[in-house]
């Protein structure tokens, strides 16, 4: 009985969340490595950004993001945000009944490895930078290393603007990399969504020693090992369709999305603010 109770968990989908579209560059990377995965992604463009936001605040919708995505049934939680990893996940562990991962500890994890002289940058949204999450991950696993932490916030409205090559985009790396790379540092977390877009720009600005690590696609590898290692691992050979929701649908939305997601969002949906705005403490997927 336990395992046809598993097989029949092993078909329900991995729901994932962030802040906005940024979120869609991990759903890339789990549809690569695990395309018999059903998807379901929510998005909640109408608060977004979270990095600029206070700690209290960025829990209360991480709760709130993950409480609509329980809806459907999931298997497993991935908080694709990097802001919402940092300052929420223990939140989440707490409240919630199923597993849940965020991109911060695998993004540190892979750092640590990667790294020759254990001098790790680490760039990201203000909130991650001054919650000192992936500097704390990184020292658990090596205590000698160096960390140069940076805080980029001006990343995610020039990505999200289009402008990946672009003078206006080398330039403003330029400057937030010039104290990373005066401290020497041989490994750089792209410890944002929206980084990985801007991978070549980076890589361009610190020269081909510096080894930059994506957190998505480090988060991405542990989703597929925890699936494996607990027997959820969807083994049906056909893919049901992804679903996009999001709170609001801004201009440009699809546009961008795609870009993100490098195809076209096929299944989206905007969700009314009461469909998962908390409205009371006994909500049935919370712990009591
Ligand atoms: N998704 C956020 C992150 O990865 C970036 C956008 C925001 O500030 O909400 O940190």
């Amino acid at each position: 009985v336990q395992d046809e109770n598993k097989s029949t968990a092993a078909k329900l989908p991995i729901g994932i969340f962030d802040s906005g579209v940024g979120g869609l560059t991990v759903v890339k990377q789990l549809k690569k490595l695990l395309p018999n995965e059903a998807l379901i992604y929510f998005g909640d463009t109408a608060r977004i950004p979270y990095g600029t936001k206070s700690p209290r605040l960025i829990q209360q919708y991480a709760l709130e993001d993950a409480l609509f995505l329980l809806q459907f049934d999931i298997k497993l939680l991935v908080i694709a945000c990097n802001t919402a990893s940092a300052l929420a996940l223990d939140v989440l562990l707490e409240n919630l009944k199923i597993p849940v991962l965020g991109v911060v500890t695998p993004g540190a994890e892979a750092a640590v490895k990667e790294t020759l002289e254990g001098k790790i940058g680490v760039l990201g949204t203000s909130a991650t930078i001054n919650s000192d999450m992936y500097a704390k991950e990184i020292t658990k696993r090596n205590p000698n290393a160096r960390i140069s932490s940076q805080p980029c916030p001006l990343l995610v409205p020039l990505i999200e603007e289009g402008w990946i090559n672009d003078e206006i985009t080398a330039l403003t790396l330029k400057k937030y990399l010039k104290q990373p790379l005066e401290d020497k540092v041989d490994t750089i977390i792209m410890g944002c969504t929206h980084y990985p877009l801007l991978e070549t720009a980076i890589q361009k600005v610190t020269g081909g020693g510096v080894r930059l690590i994506d957190s998505g696609k480090e988060t991405a590898r542990k989703v597929k090992e925890l699936l494996k290692k607990s027997g959820l691992l969807n083994i049906e050979s056909k893919a049901k369709e992804s679903q996009f929701y999001v709170s609001d649908i801004p201009d440009k939305f699809e546009e961008i999305g795609s870009l993100f997601l490098g195809e076209k969002l096929s299944f989206l949906e905007r969700v009314d603010f009461d469909r998962f705005l908390i409205s009371n403490k006994d909500h049935p997927f919370l712990k009591k």
